[in-house]
């Protein structure tokens, strides 16, 4: 049975969902502005939703070509690393079972909760306030924990350990401080400003570890400079990574494999074109309609300049169905591109 904290929060869909996170941005250290905007772009509600009552859902799941660990259910605790405010985890998920175990109760004392935000504000504020910090620096992971009781339900929610490591990497700084590391471009040496197409930059894909960076040229692809970086076997720790870090499939707009987050830097990127605008929605991916959004496609989107980026732990194909997106030009290329690799992949065996 639901707590009546999940039974209040079912009156909202994503559009009302995204609202209240637009209501409370201003509110949101700039460490976690993106972030928290981008995770509720990973876990789509309405997706979400439309699993949870489909018929068949394994079906659906194979419809619309989903690859990866797309369940909020099984990284419950994990999920919002990238956040900053994630160090507030554990604070936050113990507020919010507290919350659902006497909603009724809280909001009599507390004269109602007007809506969405005020509630994802009044749990901030608790704990900021058991943690001493402010609350702009808690505010993205208490919209975020409410979400994942949502998609997860009281049960699973409560019995996740609700532990997490220690900050790492670029993490362990300020916040101002990871904010004015982020905006940093690479030194191009004395006579950098003579240089033009031969500037080289980094792209960041996960700020939780030291050196988890890789270089790119002027101009080039984020999906182009992730494949050149073979550091690690990028395959063996995701099936999806045959080629670098960041999963891709087509290289041409046709998949939705590599689409990504940008934490920070997204107006060192190129303009999104018009078939990466088009083909986004067909995904079902919600991105902003800002020239240089924080949602990108990393095959589309070219680097001018130092970026930070966060990859999504799964891909899929559901726009149309999802959000009823029409005009469909271009089928998804996921399982033709997956075709062309394994036909290439056993022409190579035939002529060894
Ligand atoms: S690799 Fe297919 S859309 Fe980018």
């Amino acid at each position: 049975m639901k707590t009546k904290l999940e039974t209040f929060l079912d009156n909202y869909d994503e559009k009302r969902w995204f609202t209240a996170i637009e209501k409370l941005l201003p509110a949101i250290h700039d460490v976690d502005k993106n972030a928290v905007q981008i995770w509720f772009r990973f876990f789509p509600l309405e997706l979400f939703r439309y699993l949870q009552s489909a018929e068949d859902k394994e079906k659906a799941i194979q419809k619309f070509v989903m690859q990866g660990n797309y369940e909020l259910k099984n990284q419950i605790d994990s999920s919002h690393e990238f956040l900053y405010g994630h160090r507030f985890w554990t604070a936050t998920k113990a507020e919010i079972q507290r919350r659902a175990e006497s909603f009724d109760n809280d909001n009599k004392q507390n004269n109602e909760i007007a809506d969405l935000s005020g509630l994802i504000e009044q749990i901030a504020q608790t704990v900021a306030g058991k943690s001493k910090v402010d609350k702009s620096l808690t505010t993205g992971i208490a919209a975020v924990a409410l979400m994942t009781l949502v998609q997860v339900g009281f049960e699973d929610f409560k019995n996740a350990k609700g532990e997490i490591e220690k900050p790492k990497g670029l993490l362990t700084k300020s916040p101002d401080q990871i904010v004015k590391e982020r905006l940093k471009d690479d030194s191009q040496g004395i006579l950098g400003f003579l240089k033009s197409i031969d500037k080289k930059f980094t792209v960041t894909y996960d700020e939780t570890t030291s050196n988890a960076k890789f270089q790119i040229i002027y101009d080039e692809e984020l999906a182009t400079g992730s494949a050149r970086n073979q550091s690690k076997n990028w395959k063996e720790m995701d099936e999806r990574c045959w080629e670098g870090v960041i999963p891709v499939e087509c290289r041409s707009a046709a998949c939705g494999t590599c689409w990504v987050g940008i934490l920070d830097g997204e107006e060192k990127l190129s303009e999104v074109s018009r078939l990466e605008r088009k083909q986004m929605k067909v995904f079902g991916y919600n991105q902003p309609a800002e020239a240089k959004p924080f949602l990108r496609l990393a095959c589309q989107a070219k680097a001018y300049g130092n970026t930070t980026v966060v990859i999504p732990p799964w891909n899929g194909v559901f726009g149309k169905k999802i959000y009823g997106v029409e005009d469909v030009e271009l089928e998804p290329a996921t399982t033709s591109a997956k075709k062309l690799r394994e036909t290439v992949t056993d022409a190579t065996k035939i002529s060894k």
